[in-house]
């Protein structure tokens, strides 16, 4: 990969968005998801993809407004005036990278199983470790490079659909079929949002962005709605070849909807692609976290030490170094579904604190220019702001006591660090 280009336009912005969106959540969670919602798992998806698409909106008019990068931290600084929050939030953000790090990689051990018997754990560590290197030997994406990872992971879903809509051995099948009710179809909703996640990263690109006020907006807004239809898609050809119950029971989900219709071979491509999909999805999201760790450094609210550029490779090693250990520490959590959720969970509140922000400053700046601003607004106030606000707070009530307990410990950690660092050892 070559020099990371600093003027994306909309098109590479697009795609870079849909390769940091696109990675296990469809290849690997769908599986989980139509488990807990059965054929319904289409609403799942077209449930998150609506809060996704609140919170995108948010996104887009707070980077309209802030396009700078360390963006959650900012913008709720910004908003709440307040440092400790917009710490905490992006405190929450740079773990929450390390956390979906580790669960892409439980994602490809999944896939990687299907050529060698590797305990998925292992393969998720020796991944992380392997990324972290090139990482640590500064390659930085390119835009086209990513364009290209992006156009083979969206073609192993491009099969999924076209083999599903093309597929006439199908018994009656009823798409509303939800075996756990409506509580089910919620389950899968919440963790397969995750699935979504990776837009809110795109405002962190904002300062290599051409004209960044008018094309990032309109980038986060479009790469939602793109994803958002061909997830809904693959989970309509899915269900359609294989069924909730067989979905809900394989852990290389789509590979197994290739291999009914194609067999061994299509089953073997399909794991292919998708070893591609998490992989390119892991080494995004390292880059994404170094850089957020970087951003923080320099900034002065984290140590000055996560800032250091190595003096050979010109990448910030430290905090490359500290991302890999602790993605490692969470793949050992082992459990892919117990950490996308507590992924979801540090997710949806920091989305709690962004469309928040965007409430608060209509009122506070409401002069402040906004070369984009969100749809749908009562004089100033922004009714879909509100709706991702109570969405955000309604999923967060959704999780199980495990992962509440660790996302507030990850919060209780920044808190403690917050005082800590400010009081002791901010010179470090
Ligand atoms: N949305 C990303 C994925 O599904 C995190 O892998």
């Amino acid at each position: 990969m070559t020099e990371l280009k600093r003027h994306m336009g909309l098109f590479h912005l697009v795609m870079y968005g849909v390769g940091l969106i696109v990675g296990a959540g469809i290849y690997v969670l769908i599986g989980e998801a139509a488990g807990l919602a059965g054929n319904a798992v289409w609403v799942s998806f077209v449930l998150s993809g609506m809060v996704a698409a609140f919170a995108g909106l948010s996104y887009a008019e707070l980077t309209s407004m802030f396009p700078r990068a360390a963006a959650e931290y900012v913008f709720v600084k910004n908003a709440l005036r307040s440092n400790f929050i917009g710490f905490i939030v992006g405190w929450l953000t740079s773990i929450t990278s390390m956390i979906t790090a580790a669960t892409v990689a439980l994602g490809f051990g999944g896939y990687f199983a299907q050529f060698l018997s590797l305990p998925i754990t292992i393969s998720a560590v020796l991944l992380l470790i392997g990324l972290s290197v090139i990482n640590f030997f500064g390659i930085r994406e390119s835009a086209w490079a990513n364009t290209i990872f992006t156009i083979i992971t969206i073609s192993g879903l491009a099969i999924v659909i076209y083999l599903g809509f093309t597929f006439t051995d199908v018994k009656q099948i009823d798409y509303f079929e939800a075996p756990f009710g409506f509580s089910g179809i919620i389950l899968a909703f919440v963790l397969i949002f995750f699935a979504f996640i990776g837009f809110e990263d795109m405002a962190n690109v904002a300062e290599e962005v051409r004209n960044p006020k008018r094309t990032l907006p309109r980038g986060i807004i479009l790469a939602i709605i793109f994803t958002s239809l061909i997830y809904i898609l693959v989970s309509l050809a899915s269900i359609r070849i294989l069924g909730w119950q067989d979905l809900g029971e394989s852990s290389a989900p789509l590979a197994d909807v290739a291999g009914r219709v194609l067999g061994d071979s299509g089953q073997k491509f399909l794991s292919g692609i998708a070893l591609f999909a998490t992989a390119s999805t892991v080494l995004i999201t390292l880059i994404a976290g170094a850089r957020m760790l970087y951003g923080m450094s320099r900034d002065g609210s984290l140590p000055h030490l996560l800032g250091r550029i190595h003096f050979k490779t010109n990448t910030p090693w430290i905090a490359v170094v500290v991302i890999m250990v602790a993605s490692i520490g969470f793949a050992f959590i082992g459990d892919i579904v117990l950490v996308a959720n507590i992924v979801v969970f540090a997710v949806v509140i920091t989305f709690a604190m962004i469309n928040l922000s965007v409430i608060v400053l209509r009122y506070t700046e409401p002069d402040m220019e906004r070369p984009f601003k969100a749809p749908l607004n009562i004089g100033r106030f922004p009714v879909l702001a509100l709706f991702g606000l109570i969405a955000s707070i309604y999923m967060g009530l959704q999780f199980e006591i495990p992962v509440i307990g660790v996302g507030v410990g990850i919060i209780g950690a920044g808190v403690v660090f917050y005082f800590a660092y400010h009081r002791y050892i901010k010179k470090l």
